[in-house]
């Protein structure tokens, strides 16, 4: 009940790092060319590209999202003239708020402004370069208006800038029919990728010529193996490519996005809202507890509840069976994949939920310790 925060591992995952093992085994450094390790970005490019529906020559595979949302923020500022706000969501991931927050201590003329949700529209002022947002909010897994955000944004000369990690694999995402600027997300939640597996950057088609990387890593140049001393960048959002691929971690996310493949986002997220709404149905009359997340309307693969006693109750829960995860100051987090659980799953989720809240003794001692990792 945790794939919002690390899906489970898919077997094409673990037969696909089996394979990238024995080749580095029995081909070494050949494995570059015998094993098309070099084209493994370009191939999960591909199959990223039409889960969100873009082309892949306007998306790289590469790097953490902390360091492609740094790429994305400087790409825009340096598209903007004069405008110097980065303007976010108070309650934006608080990644996100660090990377632009390191950008303005960098750069002086740089400023963050962070709004409440409710005061985006208002706050969209001629002094803002970049709209920089993510699509589903990793607390509460409301999802903002994309289209109308994004157009608003444009209509007064802003770029917008989207972080899809808590929607790719779960909530429909289809840039060919919304114009954004940049995109950046994360592959090791909805998509099984695997721990820290590569995060993926996404540039408009229009912004391509102009696009400059922040990072001009040999990776991003238009033929890395001349080893030509000046730099030249590559095309489209190859630009965006650093340093070389973390292979194992590649091999792993092309096994779980061959998953993908066969799988309709759309319906997906219909089927995730279904068993969302008997897991509220299930939970939220338990003593002390408060759920959150949208009752109605698009909602993440999340269902988020607070109990005054949230950390504990995580990892009680935990104990018995129920992975979730915790939130500061007490936030509890169920993942509602119907890739990963069904209707049974959910109403033995429900139950076990319900009998540890009773068991009001589970509830001290050892899981009030917090562990380094919530
Ligand atoms: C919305 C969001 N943005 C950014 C990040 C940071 O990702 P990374 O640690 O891979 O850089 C996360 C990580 O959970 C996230 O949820």
């Amino acid at each position: 009940m945790c794939g919002h925060s690390l899906g489970p591992v898919a077997k094409r995952s673990k037969k696909r790092v089996l394979e990238a093992l024995e080749a580095w085994e029995h081909q070494a450094v050949s494995a570059w060319n015998l094993s098309q390790w070099m084209e493994l970005p370009q191939i999960l490019s591909e199959k990223i590209a039409t889960i969100i529906k873009c082309s892949s020559e306007d998306l790289a595979v590469c790097d953490s999202t902390s360091v492609n949302l740094f790429k994305a923020i400087m790409s825009a500022l340096k598209l903007q003239n004069r405008r110097n706000v980065v303007l976010t969501t108070k309650d934006n991931f608080p990644a996100d708020l660090y990377i632009s927050q390191g950008i303005a201590n960098f750069h002086p003329q740089v400023h963050v402004h962070a709004v409440p949700a409710e005061s985006l529209m208002s706050s969209l002022t001629e002094d803002v370069a970049v709209l920089m947002l993510s699509h589903t909010n990793y607390r509460d897994a409301s999802v903002l208006d994309m289209e109308k955000l994004s157009r608003a944004a444009h209509e007064r000369g802003i770029l917008v800038i989207w972080d899809l990690s808590h929607s790719i694999g779960i909530v429909p995402v289809d840039l060919s029919s919304v114009e954004i600027d940049f995109a950046v997300g994360c592959t090791y939640k909805y998509l099984s990728g695997g721990p820290g597996s590569p995060s993926f950057i996404y540039a408009h088609p229009r912004h391509q010529k102009s696009l400059e990387s922040p990072i001009s890593g040999w990776m991003g140049h238009k033929k890395p193996f001349e080893f030509n001393v000046n730099y030249i960048k590559g095309s489209g959002s190859q630009a965006y490519m650093s340093g070389t691929p973390s292979i194992l971690s590649f091999a792993a996310l092309r096994g779980a996005l061959e998953v993908f493949e066969h799988i309709d986002i759309v319906s997906l997220s219909r089927d995730s809202e279904q068993l969302a709404d008997s897991l509220i149905a299930c939970i939220e009359k338990s003593e002390d507890i408060s759920v959150i997340s949208p009752k109605t309307g698009t909602r993440g693969g999340h269902v988020a509840l607070t109990h005054p006693n949230g950390y504990a109750l995580s990892r009680a829960l935990i104990d018995h069976g129920i992975i979730c995860d915790y939130r500061e100051p007490d936030l509890v987090r169920l993942c509602v994949n119907p890739l990963h659980v069904d209707k049974q799953d959910i109403e033995l989720c429900g139950s076990v939920f319900n009998s540890v809240l009773e068991k009001k003794t589970l509830m001290g001692g050892k899981y009030q310790q917090l562990q380094s990792v919530t």
